[in-house]
């Protein structure tokens, strides 16, 4: 089986990039990690890939004079990695057009909101603040809008009556621990198609889009295959 060459692109802790290492060491896994790249030496993730044997970057943004230089040099690293799909997880750097074009429907985002809701910083808080009662994840194709673009895939998971920001981040986090991965098999499985804004999975008509984690808080089934 020929797997996807995938880059991942930090800034910190790099939880997501464990879950993507994790599913990669799948044999029956359609994508491998080349390169974990971060603008921060200090990104926790970087010791995470170095540990699984993956290669890694730095390239710090204060050292370039220009976001478009900057991107120039991420750039260069992942094409001479031989990357063909780049996943952020937890990358805290906008990205231009310029760099959004180079990668279109290739470049892949996770961001911890059911987007369109709740797009930029500080989602925890606002979605306390707000009062919704569902939360979750977002796995998306990037575009040049803040977290915006086709969306692959969304888990949702409860907001409880005590949740404060650090238990709803947490639950969010774990859902997305499952989402990314999964939302990457469809993408480098090449069993999705972008038609618009909309992500259609193809061959099947089952509920890809959507997993509802934890399905024991609601009661629900998961309607995805996690
Ligand atoms: C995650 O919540 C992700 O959704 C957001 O940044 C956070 C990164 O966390 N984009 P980690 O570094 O993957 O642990």
């Amino acid at each position: 089986m020929t797997k996807r060459r995938v880059g991942v692109l930090i800034s910190g802790r790099g939880s997501n990039l464990a879950a993507l290492i994790d599913a990669c060491r799948q044999p029956d896994y359609p994508a491998e990690i080349v390169l974990v790249l971060s603008n921060r030496a200090d990104a926790g993730g970087l010791g995470r890939a170095a540990e699984a044997g993956i290669a890694t970057a730095v390239v710090p943004h204060r050292e370039h004079p220009d976001r478009e230089s900057f991107e120039a040099a991420v750039h260069s690293r992942l094409v001479a990695a031989g990357c063909e799909l780049v996943c952020l997880a937890g990358f805290m750097r906008l990205l231009t057009p310029w760099f959004v074009s180079r990668w279109r429907d290739r470049l892949v985002n996770i961001h911890p909101a059911l987007l369109p809701a709740f797009p930029g910083l500080d989602i925890h808080r606002r979605t306390l603040e707000a009062g919704v009662t569902i939360a979750g994840c977002t796995v998306h194709f990037v575009r040049e809008g803040v977290d915006d673009g086709p969306i692959i895939l969304q888990a949702a998971v409860p907001v409880l009556p005590d949740d404060d920001e650090e238990s709803l981040s947490a639950r969010i986090l774990a859902a997305e621990h499952r989402a990314y991965p999964r939302a990457l098999a469809l993408v480098a499985s090449g069993s999705i198609r972008i038609d618009g804004n909309r992500v259609r999975t193809a061959g099947s008509t089952s509920p890809e889009g959507l997993l509802m984690c934890p399905d024991e808080a609601l009661g629900l089934r998961p309607a995805g295959a996690l």
